[in-house]
């Protein structure tokens, strides 16, 4: 596998200022991109209990909580990790 068939997207790094989060369109499982600090990380945009898309969701601080039932999730802790490359 080439590192061209693993990039899911690219998000300039001013985008994510103040907090911002961001969702790529990767069918199945779209991605959510943030900062954290000044860490750009990556998780599944589907939230863990219901599927709501965590990107419509409130951030605080290193979590999102989620729009549907206010779950909170961590947003460095999830499986894609650091995936995400500042650009
Ligand atoms: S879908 Fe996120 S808490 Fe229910």
């Amino acid at each position: 596998m080439t590192l061209a068939s693993k990039l899911v997207g690219r998000v300039p790094r001013e985008r994510l200022q103040e907090g911002a989060m961001l969702r790529l369109e990767y069918p199945p499982f779209h991605v959510l991109v943030a900062l954290v600090g000044t860490t750009p990380c990556a998780i599944e945009d589907a939230c863990n209990h219901a599927g709501a898309s965590l990107s419509e969701g409130e951030r605080r601080g290193a979590c999102v909580i989620c729009p549907d039932a206010r779950l909170r999730l961590r947003v460095e802790d999830r499986p894609f990790g650091r995936a995400a490359r500042a650009v």
